[in-house]
């Protein structure tokens, strides 16, 4: 049984964890590199459970028991590395039999993570990659934690994490070991990719419905959103709040209205895009959420184009229940099609990278804790019935070599299949299909951009053309000017044209 634990980092996030593991009963050995901030922690909280504060990295170790585990809740990068090579140089000199357990519970890259594991490893300690989300509140009060490490790590610290944890639908710790190293980093990672995605879309509804319904209706389309059975969750609970915060003082204008439109971002967005390219995964609602916080830093380029033309303020003739019947179905379908393109990610990285990630696990730790936990997440708890067959489209063919791996086009096509017939209702329904198509003509018609929204639209209807009609065009071109041959559909082989139509010809 493990008594006690350490956290060394106590800004925001190690903080909050601190306490949580403090008042789940362990004994928390804190340490910060800027001792006095560790001395402010422990005047405001050391009255919460049993703290004793370490001076150095080494004291750390001295303090914790033979099963030394140590969350490390630092800024992403060379602080990692620095903070471990003490840690295990340290426990490497005096130390023989202990069980060193070293948990990043930060936001790391995970190709960072599958180094420090391999390189940790070899020095016989247990290097963790822990995907930590719910902000502060989440780490105090119950986190939906990603596990990526060794069943040897899992076996060391679970104990400790399931304590911690936010709990599912059933009641069970939003905590599993999702594979080996960098895992629960790259699970991590995704998830705030699909947090883009989702903030990105609900900050489109609500600038259209404020730009068509007025600041009056904000309030009750929140509402409805968020008990709407199809939708909910933390992020619509959220934006209750936001459109009904107001300032103090004259005009009581809303707090919205003050708020500079420069978006941030700390780079799991942007690697989580850079992934996908990489591994040749279409995100695009993914990737458009990154490129609107993009775009808000170009505040220049704004001034110019809108002093060049500016908008006409279009206007859209639908009614404010019209409107709502768009959106349910719209963001219903949307934000599901965001999940799914996450989750295809991961299961294409989890086969590159031999992780053997279950995407249903994934889901199931999300559903507490975490930023983007909502209802719908229910509907990954179940398998479909059917098996993949010829009549869903959804067979995989045989591979004449068996040990050949599956393309990511393999993939995807299995991780679709793989989802609940609940999931798919309305990810893949033609009526909510037609709300999103619908939605986009009101966005167009009152001159308003939708980034993340008309992207979703058209991956989905992309998807639903069996044939890409551009592609053909695409590789004639290609091969027009750089000879790069292309393939036929009544032919086997790769063919190469002149396409250049000469005048005397
Ligand atoms: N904030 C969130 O909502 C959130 C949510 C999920 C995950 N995360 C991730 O959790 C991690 C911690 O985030 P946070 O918000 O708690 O950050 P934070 O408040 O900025 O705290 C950063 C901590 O890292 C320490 N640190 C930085 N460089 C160091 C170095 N070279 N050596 C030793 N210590 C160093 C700082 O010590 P000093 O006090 O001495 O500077 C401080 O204790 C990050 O990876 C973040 O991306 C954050």
């Amino acid at each position: 049984m493990v008594s006690h634990v350490a956290v060394i980092g106590l800004g925001v996030m190690g903080g909050a964890l601190a306490r949580n593991l403090a008042r789940k009963g362990y004994h928390v050995v804190i340490y910060n590199r800027t001792h006095s901030k560790a001395e402010n922690f422990l005047r405001h909280y050391g009255h919460e459970g049993k703290f004793t504060r370490a001076s150095t990295l080494n004291d750390v170790l001295c303090k914790l028991p033979t099963t030394k585990i140590v969350f490390l809740m630092l800024s992403a990068g060379k602080a990692i590395d620095i903070v471990s090579d003490e840690l295990v140089a340290e426990a490497h000199k005096r130390l023989e039999g202990d069980q060193l357990s070293i948990i990043d519970g930060g936001n790391s890259f995970y190709k960072d993570t599958m180094e420090r594991c391999k390189r940790y490893d070899e020095k016989g300690v247990e290097f963790i990659g822990l995907g930590v989300s719910g902000g502060k509140e989440g780490a105090l009060l119950g986190p939906s934690l990603m596990f990526g490490g060794s069943e040897r790590g899992w076996e060391w610290t679970h104990e400790v994490l399931e304590k911690i944890a936010a709990k599912d639908f059933h009641g069970k710790p939003c905590v599993t070991r999702l594979g080996p190293n960098a895992a629960g980093h790259f699970v991590k990672m995704v998830h705030n990719g699909i947090e883009y995605a989702i903030m990105g879309m609900i900050a489109e509804i609500f600038n259209l419905l404020r730009a068509t319904i007025g600041d009056r209706g904000l309030g009750i389309s929140s509402d409805s959103l968020l008990e709407h059975p199809d939708l909910g969750g933390f992020l619509l609970e959220l934006m209750r709040h936001v459109v009904r915060k107001r300032e103090l003082g004259s005009g009581h204008p809303l707090v919205l209205d003050k708020i500079k439109d420069i978006a941030g971002h700390k780079g799991t967005g942007l690697w989580t895009c850079q992934s996908a390219l990489e591994l040749g995964c279409p995100i695009p609602s993914i990737q458009a959420a990154f490129e609107e916080r993009a775009m808000s830093a170009q505040y220049a380029v704004r001034s110019v184009y809108s002093d060049a033309m500016k908008p006409s303020g279009l206007k859209t003739t639908v009614s404010a229940e019209g409107l709502m019947n768009r959106v349910y179905g719209a963001l219903s379908l949307a934000i599901r099609q965001a999940f799914s393109q996450g989750l295809i990610l991961i299961r294409v990285a989890s086969k590159k990278y031999e992780w053997d990630i279950d995407v249903q696990q994934c889901t199931r730790v999300w559903e507490g804790g975490c930023i983007i936990r909502m209802p719908l997440l229910r509907e990954f708890e179940t398998r479909p019935k059917e098996t993949l067959d010829k009549k869903t489209k959804g067979l995989i063919p045989a591979k004449e070599d068996p040990d050949e791996p599956p393309t990511a086009d393999e993939i995807t096509r299995e991780v679709w299949w793989a989802f609940s017939p609940e999931f798919r209702k309305i990810a893949f329904d033609k009526k909510r299909h037609h709300q999103l198509q619908e939605l986009i003509h009101t966005f167009v018609d009152a001159g308003i951009p939708c980034h993340v929204l008309s992207s979703t639209l058209n991956y989905v209807t992309q998807m639903c053309h069996e044939r890409m009609e551009t592609i053909p065009y695409i590789q004639a071109m290609r091969d027009g000017f750089g000879g790069h041959g292309f393939e036929r559909i009544d032919l086997d082989g790769r063919y190469n044209l002149e396409w250049t139509i000469h005048a005397e010809e």
